[in-house]
């Protein structure tokens, strides 16, 4: 009797154990088993009335099957313990890291500092100046009279009769000029803005580099010697230019430098609308009056001044079509360069 119940106890204990999942559980079958009250006790308080010679083995088999149970019993609990502490940690050693996303410079950044590099490879300093610039540094000392109808190809955003959003690069001229004396030797990017309608080809808001050389017996052949210096290692190697004639109300003479067109080698494609040309660059000698306005004796100095508009290289460069796509932010697009 007593030993088939035994047996019996054995097997549910064997079934209850092995789908243990928590401590609650795991205690509860404590309680069911293994307690003052519990189901083995019961068993040994039968034991009582077994038959003498069947004692021994009787209690064998009780002890045996106490025993095992209080083993499960401590190995599941030991078990229970340790993954209640790593479920805590919550850190899976095994899972692959994350990637942190790092930015990267802007392409037209990426363009300015290349433009930089060669320039100061070439003894040329950096300076920067402001985006709100007066009426006189933007326009008048650098030879535009008011009226003066060249003061129409730049639209400009006036925020006062006085003040006004610099519409180039060259007002910084003035700034470096009326800080140092001669020899000068600069280059400076920044932000420009016009009054325009924003298109594929225009926006209201870019960026220029310009450049000024001013010392004694600055010529018109060593503008072009820096320049082409310059086209070569910022384009190819292999390039043709060629300077026409332009106006610029500071700088005289005045001219526009083009160079082959790089993306068909100058056969002629879309992108040079079939000339095999493109103009890169603005660029003249210091005009006299210019020279005046600062306080340097034009008779005693003369200087090249040069610029262009960083937005257009870069479109030009990577073949994008659009310049708005260069303002709008869209990481898919940012991401190729
Ligand atoms: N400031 C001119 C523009 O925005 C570009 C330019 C032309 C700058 C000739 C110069 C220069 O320094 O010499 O159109």
């Amino acid at each position: 009797m007593l030993t088939e119940e035994i047996q019996h106890l054995k097997k549910e204990s064997e079934k209850d154990f092995s789908s243990v999942e928590s401590s609650k559980e795991l205690e509860e079958l404590r309680i069911k088993y293994l307690s003052r009250n519990g189901l083995l006790s019961h068993l040994f308080e039968a034991l009582k009335e077994v038959p003498k010679e069947e004692k021994p083995q009787v209690g064998k088999n009780l002890n045996e099957l106490r025993n095992s149970l209080t083993e499960k019993f401590n190995l599941l609990k030991s078990n229970l313990e340790k993954s209640d502490y790593t479920s805590k940690e919550k850190i899976d050693l095994t899972l692959p890291g994350t990637i942190r996303k790092i930015g990267s410079k802007h392409i037209i950044i990426q363009t300015l500092d290349e433009i930089k590099s060669i320039f100061k490879g070439m003894g040329f300093s950096v300076f920067e100046g402001p985006e709100l610039e007066s009426d006189f540094n933007n326009f008048e000392a650098l030879n535009f009279p008011p009226d003066h109808p060249a003061r129409d190809m730049q639209d400009t955003f006036f925020i006062s009769k006085d003040f006004l959003l610099r519409t180039h690069t060259s007002p910084v001229q003035i700034r470096i000029m009326n800080r140092f004396k001669p020899p000068v030797r600069a280059i400076i990017p920044g932000l420009c803005y016009r009054n325009e309608a924003i298109s594929t080809r225009s926006y209201c808001v870019f960026h220029q580099v310009e450049g000024l050389y001013v010392d004694t017996d600055v010529t018109f052949a060593e503008l072009k010697g820096t320049l082409v210096s310059f086209a070569k290692q910022f384009y190819m190697e292999e390039l043709k230019y060629r300077f026409r004639p332009s106006f610029f109300p500071f700088t005289e003479p005045s001219a526009e430098m083009d160079i082959t067109c790089f993306i068909c080698k100058g056969e002629g494609c879309r992108v040079c609308k079939n000339s095999g040309w493109l103009e890169i660059l603005g660029c003249g000698m210091v005009d006299p009056n210019v020279f005046e306005n600062v306080g340097y004796d034009p008779e005693m100095f003369t200087g090249y001044a040069f610029g262009m508009g960083i937005e257009r290289i870069a479109l030009l460069k990577y073949g994008i079509d659009d310049i708005r796509k260069l303002y709008e932010n869209d990481l898919r697009f940012l991401k190729q360069f």
